[in-house]
């Protein structure tokens, strides 16, 4: 079998994070989500692997290279627009030949990795197999329906009334034949050559399309909202680590990664939460389910369930910063300076969230 990794697009609901910058990049507990979708599907026994990339494909390459890193081949494959997930099938034919493939949306994390569902379809005659999971809101999701025999029926995007509680993960494995369906289906009214549309081809076309129910977490990533939420289910499960320096002055709980060459001087941190590569916390408080990542600084100023990225400084905030997502080189501090007042540098798209006089 070989892999489809789909790592381009445009990454609108990220602004300014992503805009320009990938948001498959984006760390959650300080590990880029494309690095942990590669890892997935190399620790599925895939080691052929073709990354489909955008505007950011200078980016991408830079930071992947050619996969040898993970013991996999990459192959790229530039697409010109983001003209839709089945848009990228299309133009990856050359690359996928007649072989199986999983295919895995770069800004999606899912817990416990695709072996088993890479099994299951490996030694099956599906000739499709989509991953659904339950959800609480299917209304906001991609939901299929599923007949007696367990057969996908219909898959429906953002329903009023589900058929089910069932929503599409952005995992799909494919046949050869997935091949007729992007080239048999038209732009949706987004403009976009849909791969639910494709799917829905292969059902009335005759063709087995199985589901796969997974049954841990999952997130797609596309809001800052989400990006906060797939970074405290990491974390959760991260293996604690301490490779950098805590000073005697410290409280550091037992969930707490640090990392080579980071500093923790007179500061609590509360797990879990991971500290990156020469990072200094001095005299603050981090608090759980914070992924603060390489060369940062962190002074007098406290945190929690946030990101940081990288080479950022936060220094003498005198409230805690929560819920936040912060970008690189970004600094926050307090001014010496005369009148007493906020003063931005922003960029298009950001957000601020101010607390009231007295609040
Ligand atoms: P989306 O989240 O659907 O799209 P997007 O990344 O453009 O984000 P936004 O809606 O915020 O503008 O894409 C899912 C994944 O698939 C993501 O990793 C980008 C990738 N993708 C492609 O590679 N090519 C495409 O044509 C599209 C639509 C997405």
């Amino acid at each position: 079998m070989k892999g489809l990794v789909l790592s381009g697009g445009k990454g609108t609901r990220l602004y300014p994070l992503t805009f320009t910058s990938a948001k498959q990049l984006i760390p959650v507990a300080n590990k880029p989500i494309l690095f942990r979708v590669i890892e997935a599907i190399r620790d599925a026994g895939i080691t052929d692997i073709g990354i489909v990339v955008g505007d950011t494909a200078e980016e991408i390459k830079k930071a992947v290279g050619r996969g040898g890193r993970w013991g996999v081949k990459v192959t790229y494959i530039q697409q010109e627009a983001p003209l839709g997930l089945a848009h990228a099938v299309k133009i990856s034919q050359d690359f996928l030949g007649d072989e199986r493939f999983v295919m895995f949306l770069g800004d999606n994390v899912i817990q416990g990795g695709i072996s088993p569902l890479i099994q299951q379809f490996a030694t099956s005659d599906y000739n499709a197999q989509i991953v659904l999971t339950r959800v609480d809101h299917p209304e906001q999701y991609g939901v299929a329906e599923l007949d007696e025999e367990g057969r996908i029926v219909r898959l429906v995007e953002k329903p009023k009334e589900p058929p089910s509680d069932l929503a599409l993960v952005g995992i799909y494995m494919f046949d050869h034949h997935i091949f007729e369906a992007v080239n048999a289906i038209t732009p949706s009214w987004r403009g976009e050559l849909e791969i639910t549309d494709a799917i829905q081809w292969l059902v009335e076309h005759g063709y087995r399309v199985y589901p796969y129910i997974h049954r841990g977490w999952w997130i797609d990533t596309g809001r800052p909202g989400d990006m906060l939420e797939a970074n405290s289910l990491v974390l959760e499960e991260l293996e604690p680590v301490i490779e950098g320096y805590v000073d005697r002055d410290s409280q550091v709980d037992s969930r707490v990664t640090v990392q080579k060459g980071a500093e923790i001087i007179n500061s609590v941190v509360r797990g879990p939460t991971i500290i990156g590569e020469d990072t200094r916390i001095v005299n603050s408080y981090v608090g759980p389910f914070t992924s603060i990542y390489h060369h940062v600084l962190i002074e007098n100023s406290e945190i929690e369930r946030s990101i940081v990225l990288e080479r950022s400084v936060i220094r003498d905030v005198d409230r805690r910063i929560q819920d936040s997502l912060i970008g690189r080189n970004v600094c926050i501090e307090r001014s010496p300076f005369r009148p007493r007042a906020y003063k931005f540098t922003l960029g298009d798209n950001s957000h601020l969230g101010l607390v009231v006089n007295g609040g």
